[in-house]
């Protein structure tokens, strides 16, 4: 893929690394979730690739819904301040929910999401994400499910962005020359 100049992409895990780590986290979550309908809840934009991709591996009833948050403040490391731009449109009280996210960072947005959530008074709330970078945690977040540890460096592919480019990656990659 074209790069902007001075930035260079390195892949970090590749796309059969990245599928093997999917067949993993379904494996585990139809254990615990087959024949109870469970509510998947995916976080946007970052984790629509992920989302639907663990999706097709659960042959068994689930419904999807998708949040989306912001945060405002600052435009470049988040600020603590979130807030949902897009919320559930079912009720989930009572069900058991799933939240599907791509990356944990400082864990500003899944604190603030999983105590929004609580509130609605689901029977179970537990968090998958693909992506959990410990390193950069400013709250601390209980990850229920994870496919990579991932170092503090900037990734970009598989969903996820830098200044909106490079979502459409299969692969993730280290975008070099960013930090
Ligand atoms: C990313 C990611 C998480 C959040 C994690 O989303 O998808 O939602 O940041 O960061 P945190 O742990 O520091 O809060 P982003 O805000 O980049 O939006 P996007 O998903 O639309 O790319």
């Amino acid at each position: 893929m074209t790069v902007n100049s001075g930035n260079r992409l390195k892949v970090l895990y590749s796309r059969e690394e990245i599928e093997a780590a999917i067949n993993r986290l379904a494996e585990k979550i139809a254990l615990e979730y087959r024949g109870r309908n469970p509510v998947l809840i995916g976080v946007l934009k970052g984790s629509f690739i992920f989302m639907s991709d663990l999706v097709r591996r659960l042959d068994f009833p689930l419904e999807m819904e998708f949040v989306r948050l912001s945060s405002y403040g600052s435009s470049t490391e988040s600020s603590g301040k979130i807030k949902l731009e897009h919320s559930v449109k079912t009720t989930i009280k009572g069900k058991d929910v799933l939240v599907v996210e791509d990356i944990v960072d400082t864990g500003l947005s899944l604190t603030f999401l999983m105590d929004y959530l609580k509130k609605k008074k689901p029977a179970t709330l537990k968090l998958c994400c693909l992506m959990d970078k410990p390193s950069r945690r400013k709250a601390p977040v209980t990850i229920h499910y994870s496919g990579f540890i991932v170092p503090d460096q900037f990734l970009v592919g598989y969903g996820l962005d830098y200044a909106e480019q490079y979502r459409n990656l299969p692969d993730i990659c280290i975008l070099e020359g960013e930090k």
